[in-house]
């Protein structure tokens, strides 16, 4: 079949995947082709068993692929095809050097880009679907026009608004897609064709067009905000604790002010994922370079706070349980960083599990999808940690439940069965604020929620 064009995507991960994916399925017109210079997750997505489990995947990756839909390891057969090509590379917190421990590491990103240039015999479009630093699409031109044949590049940001756990949902009914390029004709030209991409399938009113710069901000700038009313949140949580306001209460009064709005409000043990912390600390370091550093203060404490809200985790667990914990079984429910995916990239129970362990507890991860991320980050650790994916099995014998992620089915559980079998005085410590507490009291646990009164039997 002759495709209208070819759209290759660099990096077949949680972005890469599902976007080129929804993309394909949305627009057979187009060949769409994932590449990767991770073998084995290629081979997974061309497997009954994709390598990332986000609800709807299968279904839209089986429909479309080996129809439009290609994974493939060949990177420069690839980019040489391409009239489109999606980067979707990582782009980690620099771990080195300059900027370590705040900056983008744009290694890989600027790795892409000189592949791109050595491989490509006509002109393309690039499209910048990372999450990068504000005015790396200038970096990127000039290591593309270093060719000397004069092939015409133009960079194009597109940045990713999905979010784990709905990355299909949200691809397929985005809130909005932006689109920024360079203000020349030629830059214009090349963020239509990106338009006319989407144009199949997401209405022309949610498309923004805008300059490359302000695209490349947006993208810091909307997981800033997000974070910020978790951070914020979570600060006024540790305050209801002292005071015996309930936060659950005080977020929905704060939400309904059709000015704040309800979503994002809800306090928990804190944020998670591979984006937030990292976006931020990305924001700062630009900041700062510029001389910015009030402004790089104000977003640094978000991260702060988050780091905060975990820490406190811990120790209100540990006062809880009568300042120790040595010895006892604590059963953690949840190690993905959020619902309905197994990620568990910065997920606050990473923290929570190796504050427990460092306090010498026993503790038992179950988890419905993320059980083999856990074990994976875990490795390093020689004992105290085991894994058990039924959570009644789990639970036998501890002394304490901490509930790290809201996946449904800990809502939904038989928790009388569960008392029955655990240590007493039995726990709950509800990181998520999902269980009915109350009730859970009456049924004789001792549960303590985020923002609000601990309700004890003693
Ligand atoms: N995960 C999210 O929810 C999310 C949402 C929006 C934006 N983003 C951004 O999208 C980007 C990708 O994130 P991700 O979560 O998909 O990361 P990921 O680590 O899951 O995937 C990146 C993939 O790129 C591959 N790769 C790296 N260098 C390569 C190269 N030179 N050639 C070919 N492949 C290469 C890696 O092997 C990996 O499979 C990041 O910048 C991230 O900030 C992520």
């Amino acid at each position: 079949m002759k495709f209208k064009k070819n759209i290759l995507c660099i990096g077949a991960g949680y972005v890469g995947g599902p976007t080129m994916a929804v993309i394909a399925a949305k627009c057979p017109q187009y060949k769409v082709t994932v590449v990767d210079i991770n073998e084995k997750r290629i081979r997974e997505w061309e497997s009954e068993n994709l390598p990332i489990y986000e609800p709807g995947l299968d279904d839209i990756v089986k429909m479309a692929r080996g129809r439009n839909l290609f994974f493939s390891k060949e990177i420069e057969k690839g980019i040489n095809e391409a009239d489109i090509i999606f980067v979707s590379v990582n782009t980690p917190t620099k771990t080195f050097g300059q900027g370590a421990g705040r900056a983008a590491d744009l290694q890989y990103w600027e790795r892409t880009a000189r592949q791109i240039l050595a491989n490509s015999d006509s002109g393309k479009i690039i499209v910048e679907k990372s999450t990068l630093p504000v005015r790396t699409a200038e970096a990127m031109e000039k290591i593309l026009n270093l060719n000397q044949e004069k092939i015409g590049f133009e960079v194009v940001s597109n940045p990713e608004f999905l979010s784990e756990g709905t990355a299909v949902k949200d691809l397929e009914k985005p809130d909005r897609v932006l689109i920024g390029s360079r203000e020349t004709e030629a830059g214009i030209k090349a963020r239509k064709e990106i338009v006319e991409v989407y144009a199949n399938w997401v209405p022309r009113e949610r498309i923004i067009e805008s300059n490359v710069w302000s695209a490349e901000l947006s993208k810091l700038t909307a997981n800033a905000f997000l974070a910020q009313r978790i951070s914020s949140i979570n600060s006024i949580s540790a305050l209801c604790e002292k005071t015996e306001a309930d936060i659950d209460e005080v977020a929905y009064a704060v939400g309904t002010d059709s000015r704040i709005g309800n979503k994002f409000l809800k306090a928990s043990v804190g944020f998670g994922g591979s984006c937030f912390k990292k976006d931020i600390l990305n924001l700062v370091y630009i900041c700062q370079n510029y001389g910015l550093y009030e402004v790089a203060d104000y977003w640094e404490s978000v991260v702060k706070i988050n780091e905060w809200q975990e820490g406190r985790f811990v120790r209100n667990m540990l006062a809880g349980m009568f300042n120790t914990v040595a010895g006892k079984k604590i059963t953690v429910f949840g190690f993905a960083f959020k619902a309905n995916t197994g990620d568990i990239r910065e997920s606050p129970a990473i923290y929570v599990t190796r504050g427990l362990l460092e306090e010498r507890a026993m503790v038992v991860i179950s988890d419905p999808k993320a059980l083999e991320n856990a074990k994976k980050d875990l490795e390093d650790v020689k004992e105290g940690v085991s894994f058990e994916k039924d959570p009644y099995r789990a639970a036998e014998g501890s002394h304490a439940i901490a509930i790290l992620t809201e996946w449904d089915i800990y809502r939904d559980l038989d928790y009388e069965r569960i008392l029955q079998s655990m240590a007493t005085p039995a726990f709950i410590f509800d990181g998520r604020n999902i269980l009915d507490h109350k009730k859970l009291f009456k049924i004789g646990f001792n549960v303590f929620a985020i923002g609000k009164s601990p309700l004890k039997h003693f």
